[in-house]
């Protein structure tokens, strides 16, 4: 039968077991389906009464100083792991691990740039207060001399949401802007458009574009011009080929298109319509077209992000090819 020596000596062992392993094999000789103290248990049946109750009581506090033992080393081990763990030596001379390096998008790039330039010409970014992707037919269409049924509504094909629309342009903040604010203006507004067109080289349904507004007392053709060639020349230097183009707007009167020369292409390319604000706009947003003029111009984004970077495809610009999207950089 076992004894108290047995067990001093056993819980002796269990106190000087290093491993897991040991541990385990400590426990199976002890508490395991064939242990020591299991086997005792079931011997206990062959005892008499009085005799299978005296032996049970001490065999159960056996077991518990050996439980108790099991548990304790048990800690002592995983602190010892833990130790052994934290006590290893770093390597300090292993190379680092690559790290991706992100990039602002090239639309967000073009557009904080131009955003940097008319601000320190003193225009006011609207884009927050004035800039509705779902707009009302009015400042789309109607306020800016497009009335309905006129054929220049389908220049621009037209998401329509119940009485509302997907702006077609970023000109459907002008009204939103000239109905809340009095002369001298000089807005400008980045957002989204979306035409239904299908997608190619050179269109995507849903793009950006910066509108630009300007409203005083006196104003002419040459403001227009200086400064859409001023923003040119900072964006793309004093070589960029620029070519204006007679063209045909109901909200500006005259009307130009602006076209940059691509020398690699050997072909110009549009990326503004511009001209001088018509006067039935002025006077549907509440203000006297005899004292007030302006001009007004809107550029496709993507376009300049296009040039900007060399990019073939305007698709590009909306792919997943993170090396290309972040080897576009301003800076550089
Ligand atoms: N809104 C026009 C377009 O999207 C561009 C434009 C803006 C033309 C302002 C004239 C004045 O094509």
């Amino acid at each position: 039968m076992i004894n108290a020596q047995d067990i001093h000596d056993g819980i002796n062992i269990i106190n000087q077991t290093q491993t897991e392993a040991d541990l385990e094999s400590a426990r199976l000789h002890w508490l395991g389906k064939k242990g020591l103290l299991t086997n005792a248990f079931k011997a206990l049946g062959a005892l008499d009464k009085d005799e299978r109750v005296e032996k049970a009581k001490s065999l159960n506090e056996f077991k518990e100083k050996i439980q108790a033992a099991l548990v304790q080393s048990k800690l002592r081990i995983s602190q010892i792991l833990l130790n052994e763990k934290l006590n290893q030596q770093l390597d300090m001379t292993l190379p680092a691990r690559d790290a991706i390096k992100g990039n602002t998008h090239p639309i967000s790039q073009v557009i904080n740039q131009l955003h940097r330039f008319f601000e320190l010409r003193g225009f006011t970014s609207y884009s927050a207060e004035h800039n509705f992707d779902v707009e009302e037919e009015s400042n789309n269409f109607s306020l800016l001399n497009i009335p309905e049924n006129h054929p220049a509504r389908s220049m621009q094909d037209t998401f329509f949401i119940g009485s509302q629309l997907l702006r077609t342009h970023v000109s459907a903040s002008q009204p939103r802007i000239l109905k809340q604010l009095n002369p001298p203006i000089k807005a400008v507004v980045f957002g989204r458009v979306y035409r239904s067109d299908q997608p190619d080289v050179t269109h995507v349904p849903v793009f950006h574009q910066m509108e630009c507004l300007y409203i005083d007392k006196k104003c002419h053709f040459g403001h227009l011009k200086d400064t859409i060639d001023a923003f040119i020349r900072y964006l793309f230097g004093h070589s960029m080929k620029t070519r204006y183009r007679s063209s045909y707007f109901p909200f500006t009167e005259p009307s130009v298109e602006i076209d940059v020369w691509m020398p690699e292409e050997k072909q110009w390319l549009e990326i503004l319509g511009a001209g001088m604000v018509h006067p039935n706009v002025i006077k549907n947003c509440g203000h006297d077209p005899d004292s007030f003029r302006g001009f007004a111009f809107g550029v496709g984004i993507e376009r300049l992000a296009m040039l900007y970077f060399g990019l073939k495809d305007v698709r590009q610009l909306y792919g997943a090819d993170v090396e290309l999207l972040s080897g576009c950089d301003l800076w550089q």
